[in-house]
């Protein structure tokens, strides 16, 4: 049985109820992270807590939870739940007013929900053969560093993907591939390691930033620069990285077959980097 956490209490997901009247549901008014576990530890917690800070900040809803109390609030949800890897979803919404208005009530709570899950098998067969991606355009609003809970043109475009027999969408916007539906994009383009710079256009993903440093830590070339549709087609390698997919290669993009139809040689060796940085993280050594 799933345990949440709601405004301070632990309790069965299936019990879990916020008002009607909260304006996430109502106005879509919040924001939210997903954090993945290995070995009971939850991973890169300190850049999660800071970008949830940046997106409570951008939106004003003054932060409900100190950094300790997320910390042990958190901790204890892991505890809670069976299984030492989990992913966890958290949100935080305006909270609930007497009635709807679109503009900021008074004086409201704001609504602290989170729950874990079991982590779905690390490294499935999908990623090991890659996976298919579509190219589409970038629905999304001007400020998509903010991880809102808003999510409709992601799920739109997610959805357009999935009905296209793949597995995710990468938005174009200006003649230049921004990130996925709900993944940060790189390529590798004559042997060096491309990713957009981060900007009011994507999401500053922590994945991303972990395989930056695990590249700059391990003399493998990589730049933050524009990517043009052009370049996107012509890459040696597009890899889509999240903290619940980690990093999948796109083999085929629209009807392009990339990377002759399988995974690349700058993918294995990141994918190599990635699994022992998070056996380090398993064993403490790392976070
Ligand atoms: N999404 N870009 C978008 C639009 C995303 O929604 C996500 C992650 C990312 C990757 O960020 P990170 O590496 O921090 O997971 C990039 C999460 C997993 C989700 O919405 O479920």
């Amino acid at each position: 049985m799933t345990t949440a956490y709601l405004n301070g209490a632990f309790l069965p997901l299936g019990e879990a109820q916020v008002s009607v009247m909260d304006r996430g549901f109502l106005f879509g008014d919040g924001v939210y992270e997903v954090i993945p576990v290995y070995g009971d530890r939850l991973f890169r917690l300190a850049h999660h807590l800071k970008r949830l800070q940046n997106s409570l900040d951008a939106v004003r809803i003054g932060n409900p939870l100190s950094e300790a109390e997320w910390r042990d609030m958190l901790a204890e949800l892991v505890a809670r739940n069976t299984g030492s890897d989990q992913a966890v979803y958290l949100q935080v919404t305006r909270g609930a007013a007497p009635k709807r208005d679109h503009a900021f009530p008074a004086a409201t709570r704001p609504t602290v929900f989170a729950m874990s899950t079991p982590a779905a098998a690390p490294r499935d067969i999908t990623a090991e053969q890659g996976i298919k991606a579509v190219t589409l355009p970038d629905i999304r609003w001007q400020h998509c560093n903010i991880k809102a809970i808003t999510l409709l043109p992601n799920v739109l475009l997610r959805q357009q993907a999935i009905e296209a027999d793949t597995a995710e969408a990468i938005l174009i916007k200006d003649g230049c591939a921004i990130e996925g539906a709900a993944s940060n994009i790189f390529i590798v383009s004559n042997g060096l390691l491309v990713t957009p710079p981060n900007g009011p256009a994507l999401l500053p993903g922590i994945t991303r930033d972990l395989i930056m440093e695990l590249a700059a830590g391990n003399a493998i070339p990589c730049r933050e620069a524009d990517i043009p549709t052009a370049e996107l087609f012509e890459a040696e390698e597009i890899w889509l990285t999240s903290s619940t997919r980690e990093i999948s290669p796109v083999i085929q993009l629209d009807d392009t077959i990339i990377s002759g139809g399988k995974p690349g040689p700058l993918w294995q060796r990141m994918i190599g980097l990635y699994q022992d940085y998070k056996a380090a993280v398993r064993k403490g050594e790392a976070a």
